[in-house]
């Protein structure tokens, strides 16, 4: 028998579901603390896992209770939600997105886990998998995007990134792939609410990112907490246990959310805890998080005949299987958190800064720029105005849980510290929110003789995120007020917009010299602003969701369905609005650079391509502009003729390409013709001859795209 085995057969009922059951680590003033309720629990062997506990001291003082006093001497998991950094924070996953860069991802991932794991943090609940497409639903900020095959590359390279080489090495944690599945298309934006996705669209758009975090060898799932088309995801055992362990071959934990099993009775599913724990655990839920459902449901299941002692067991094997993963039986000190307790090395906090500042920078997207952009140097006045120049606390973002808040350059400092020479004003002129108007007047004033007013709008931190859709994506409060009363100066003004999301401004677009997406860039925020502003770094952000106009486009997405009748400005039985245009306010992979570059020659390999085939494409690129810079480039294919209507444009492969001042190169694309496969009538993967077009671009701007044909053959 070996040493699992061993276990569960000594272990009684209530030890086995404790081993299921995670609960909350308390807060004190001093900081995180574990209250003498849940240490009880602990010794007793009822509890298994906790969450929202981190610090050395707290995490050792608590494992210490589960090894040295409950029975069997389990080690505890210990998870946190580490989204976008840990104590250190970087840019929210949306704003990282823009980097498309895998090895940018994966190494805010390594960081922020080295540093939860001295922490004590074992298992953290990220990433985020969900691909958004409408940006009321204030969590499109916890993700990568609207695009399936650019989260699925998030997935893998957070994934290696959390979970190391060996997630029993001492700075590994285990990654959670979440929320499984299709949250993002929760019901007009409204978190929590319900969702409807039809079989091909799931297919084809939600499920593919986890598809991609489980071959990346993620440790665990969380499902979602909505219902998807009638069926609680908690409770979906035709995707938990069919698709994720039955098709994918997922043998890791799936954990559920904060208090979801018991809200299966608010779904009206389940009539009681009883019936709740047994859906959850049927359906494949190994752990529950803070509902306490198995804790008091299971019992009276297991006596009922509602679940099996088999079910229970594999269930606890797969939870101890991943404590033993994590080396926590071993030594469940291993992680700093319970170790020694020395401080982390300068070193390392010195280096996650710097990665912090590099990946801030490369989240930075600017939107507009009529030339004001890069400020020249020897400006002799800068205004800074608006609420968010100097918002220490919000420039976090959503999901900072262990961060000091106090310790974000705000963009007013970083810019003071990039122009020493220059004189910088500030002034709020409005908060972020309310409806008070009379620091405007003072705002204006402080404007007189700039040569530049950088007016700094945006949404609070917590204006995004969970719990944080919001109906209308214009500016909050009396920001707009502010932004007229700055362009009614005649200066130029650039806008910069912090945000957990697009927000609709097209007049702001229209009206100022430049606007830039700043998101909530994290702790090194306010300087990698600077760097852009100033041009020592030349912008590289791009856009990974399209970016509306008007809320009444949501959802907007470039990989739409072609319709019988497109938009066709001189027919009016064609799809479109009568009171806004149908283009969106910037195109997917829209972003500015100080540069200029250029596209030419793409050209394929070969002009027939069989299934076994990689398909290989070229295009050459050019900097026509006067300092170096970096491309990012996009290939998309379209199938033209398909069983099925396929859209307009998907997305097959991005990539970088760094080049000097007036240099030109090649870039390569190549990926296996059997990606050009997808869910045929009866949904199982179908690769259909025929003719493919395949185009390259700076955006999904079809008017910018270049474009060829190639052939798909049945076989060569
Ligand atoms: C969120 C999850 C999170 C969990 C634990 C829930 O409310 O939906 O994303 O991991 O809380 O904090």
């Amino acid at each position: 028998m070996d040493r699992i085995a061993q276990l569960i057969a000594a272990m009684t009922l209530e030890e086995k579901i404790g081993q299921l059951t995670m609960a909350s680590g308390g807060y004190a003033v001093t900081g995180p603390e574990v209250s003498a309720d849940v240490s009880g629990d602990v010794r007793a062997g009822r509890v298994g896992a906790l969450l929202n506990l981190w610090g050395a001291e707290a995490v050792r003082a608590i494992q210490r209770t589960a090894v040295a006093e409950s029975r069997l001497g389990i080690p505890l998991l210990i998870g946190l939600d580490v989204l976008h950094g840990h104590r250190i924070i970087f840019p929210i996953p949306l704003g990282e997105a823009c980097a498309f860069d895998p090895e940018l991802w994966a190494a805010t991932a390594r960081a922020a886990a080295a540093e939860a794991a001295r922490d004590g943090v074992s298992m953290v609940f990220a990433p985020m998998l969900d691909v958004a497409r409408d940006p009321r639903w204030g969590r499109i900020s916890e993700g990568a995007g609207e695009d399936p095959f650019v989260v699925g590359e998030f997935a893998r390279a957070k994934v290696r990134g959390f979970q190391g080489e060996d997630l029993a090495l001492p700075d590994a944690v285990a990654a959670t792939a979440k929320h499984f599945c299709a949250y993002g298309a929760a019901l007009a934006g409204r978190d929590y609410a319900s969702a409807d996705v039809s079989e091909r669209t799931l297919r084809e758009v939600y499920l593919p990112p986890f598809a991609a975090a489980i071959e990346a060898g993620c440790a665990a799932v969380m499902p979602a907490f909505m219902d998807l088309s009638g069926i609680p995801m908690t409770a979906h055992h035709a995707l938990l246990r069919g698709w994720l362990r039955g098709e994918r071959g997922f043998e890791g934990v799936i954990v559920s959310d904060y208090n979801a099993i018991a809200e299966l009775l608010r779904h009206g599913v389940a009539e009681n805890l009883c019936e709740a724990a047994a859906l959850a655990l049927a359906a494949g839920v190994d752990i529950d998080m803070m509902s306490d459902g198995f804790r008091n449901g299971l019992p009276l299941a297991l006596a009922e005949g509602r679940v099996s002692m088999e079910d229970i067991n594999a269930g606890v094997r797969r939870v101890l299987t991943l404590k033993q993963r994590l080396g926590l039986f071993d030594d469940a000190f291993r992680r700093k958190g319970g170790g020694d307790g020395r401080e982390p090395a300068k070193a390392a906090a010195v280096s996650a800064r710097e990665l912090a500042r590099a990946a801030a920078q490369r989240s930075i997207v600017v939107l507009t720029n009529d030339g004001v952009l890069p400020l020249p140097a020897g400006l002799g006045k800068i205004a800074v105005i608006g609420p968010l120049a100097d918002a220490r606390r919000e420039m976090d973002g959503p999901w900072a849980m262990a961060a000091d808040r106090d310790d974000c350059v705000t963009i007013l400092e970083g810019l003071k510290g990039a122009l020493p020479g220059t004189e910088i004003v500030f002034a709020e002129g409005v908060a972020i929110d309310g409806e008070e108007e009379s620091g405007i007047a003072a705002a204006l004033e402080i404007c007189r003789g700039a040569d530049v007013v950088l007016l700094c709008l945006g949404e609070a931190a917590a204006m995004s995120g969970e719990a944080a859709s919001r109906a209308g994506l214009g500016l909050p409060g009396r920001q707009e007020a502010l932004a007229w009363a700055a362009f009614s100066l005649g200066k130029p003004v650039v806008a910069l917009l912090s945000s957990g999301r697009p927000l609709t401004l097209p007049w702001l677009f229209e009206r100022a010299s430049a606007a830039v997406a700043t998101w909530f860039l994290g702790t090194e925020a306010g300087n990698a602003i600077a760097d852009v502003l100033t041009g020592r770094f030349n912008p590289v952000g791009r856009l990974p969701v399209t970016w509306p106009r008007a809320v009444g486009q949501i959802p907007i997405f470039y990989a739409a369905r072609p319709s019988g009748r497109p938009f066709d400005p001189i027919d009016p039985y064609t799809s479109k609005y009568l009171d806004c245009s149908v283009e969106p306010q910037f195109y997917f992979g829209h972003g500015l650079s100080y540069g200029r570059f250029a596209l030419s020659n793409l050209a394929a390999l070969q002009q027939c391509v069989g299934f076994d085939d990689v398909i290989r494409l070229s295009v050459d690129v050019v900097n026509e502009g006067s300092i170096e810079g970096e491309a990012t480039v996009f290939c998309f294919a379209r199938d033209v003729v398909a069983s099925v209507v396929r859209p307009v444009l998907e997305l097959k492969r991005f990539a970088k390409i760094a080049l000097g001042a007036g240099e030109r190169d090649v870039l390569d694309f190549a990926f296996p013709a059997a990606e050009l496969s997808f869910p045929g009538l009866d949904l199982q993967p179908r690769f259909e001859p025929g003719a493919f077009e395949f185009s390259v671009g700076f955006t999904a701007d079809p008017k910018e795209l270049m474009t060829i044909r190639l052939l798909a053959v049945a076989g060569i």
